[in-house]
């Protein structure tokens, strides 16, 4: 059990509560805001939706332990809000909803939009909205309810708006200084930027904000050939679906990833850095990127260890990718589903690398180009596979 303060609505709580509680069940079970919706609980459909400390969260994946000190607002926080106000009339003259029960997470992810992107089209509306599963209305309502906030936000404004608007664009601004290709090409960083620099050799469990994960996999060569051919970085890029090596000078790189999960797309533009040790066969790669259409941004440490096994025929590379993402995509960083779908990306990964250096081409290969998109569905549907049977006792 710990003991959390934090400030719900306005209102100041204190609460003894089971650190696996998650924030939506402890809003309804025992604060009885049962405005907020659980549909899928698994970080998808959006339903769940609160502020917190201003940002939209999916409170299914978010533990309530994890928001000591801050302020949640729910759906019921909003009574005062101009702004809900506006956007709940428009959803009712627009037939914004049916059953309702997409309903307060629509709202929330919808005024987020609105203080955010002042002039959306309907394109970027939908996008944004994207997050969010409305099993009723085909979406035509709500796009056009928020449509015509802004719209009316135009001729007649409300004063906090374009401050928040400012807030969140200082905020963009003011983090940690990723640099995507378009915007600043010579950027590539000498340490991984601010948030990871600080603090670059304590491991992902001690830095706040970071989930790490582990994993390993087996390659049936020597160590000395898979360790040459892990220091040859376009042919490691080719390894990993989706990615694009835009440019490498020694041990520096500059590339993208493009990764589609679920109703999520996300195309992380960076740079980083190798870092070798030949002798421990150790290297960690230090990174940091960002999704324009997101505005998430993402550190990343890969970190890879080299032994060797079956008298010296096979070798054990050892993976711990520590990451932090920040934006809207962080919401899903945590998320148990996001962790066994990294897992399988890392088994995808070292099957691709044992192909290349059996001389077979890697079955996607060619998906390293910069067209392709990591279309995750397949991993996806794999892990939500490996769930089901887990649930219902069949092993994983
Ligand atoms: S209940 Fe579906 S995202 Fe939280
Ligand atoms: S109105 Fe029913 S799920 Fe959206």
């Amino acid at each position: 059990m710990s003991v959390i303060e934090l400030t719900i609505n306005d209102r100041s709580v204190r609460s003894d509560i089971e650190s696996r509680v998650h924030l939506g069940d402890f809003l309804r079970d025992t604060h009885n805001l049962t405005g907020t919706h659980l549909g899928c609980e698994h970080g998808v459909c959006g339903a769940c939706t609160v502020l917190v400390d201003g940002e939209p969260v999916r409170s299914c994946i978010t533990f309530a332990v994890a928001c000591d000190q801050q302020k949640v607002r729910t759906i019921e926080g909003f009574d005062d809000d101009e702004l809900m106000k506006r956007l709940r009339r428009a959803f009712s003259i627009h037939h914004g909803l049916q059953c309702g029960y997409c309903t307060p997470g629509m709202l929330i992810t919808a005024r987020d939009i609105v203080r955010r992107f002042p002039d959306a089209d309907e394109a970027r509306i939908r996008l944004e909205l994207s997050g969010n599963l409305c099993r009723c209305t085909g979406y035509m309502g709500i796009v056009a309810a928020i449509s015509a906030v802004l719209r009316e936000l135009k001729e007649n404004p409300i004063a906090d708006v374009p401050a928040a608007r400012e807030i969140v664009s200082d905020a963009t601004a003011s983090a940690p200084a990723f640099e995507t290709f378009a915007a600043a090409p010579a950027a590539v960083p000498q340490a991984p930027v601010a948030a990871s620099a600080a603090s670059k050799d304590q491991p992902a469990t001690q830095r706040k904000g970071w989930t790490a994960i582990d994993d390993s996999f087996v390659v049936p060569f020597p160590l000395e050939k898979v360790w040459r051919f892990m220091g040859d970085l376009p042919s490691v890029t080719s390894c990993l679906p989706g990615a694009e090596l835009v440019e490498h000078d020694g041990e520096s790189v500059k590339g993208k990833i493009a990764i589609k999960f679920g109703p999520m797309s996300a195309n992380f533009a960076g740079a980083a850095r190798l870092e070798r040790d030949d002798a421990a066969h150790r290297a960690v790669m230090r990174g940091a990127g960002q999704d324009n259409i997101s505005r998430s941004r993402a550190n990343g440490d890969v970190t890879y260890a080299l032994s060797s096994e079956a008298q010296g025929a096979q070798t054990r590379v050892a993976v711990t990718l520590e990451y932090m993402l920040q934006g809207p995509l962080a919401q899903f960083s945590r998320s148990g589903l996001v962790k066994d779908f990294v897992r399988r990306m890392i088994a995808d990964f070292g099957a691709r690398i044992t192909a290349q250096l059996g001389g077979n081409a890697a079955p996607e290969a060619s998906a390293s180009a910069s067209s392709a998109k990591f279309n995750a569905g397949s991993l996806v549907w794999s892990v939500i596979w490996g769930r089901i049977r887990q649930l219902f006792g069949k092993g994983g």
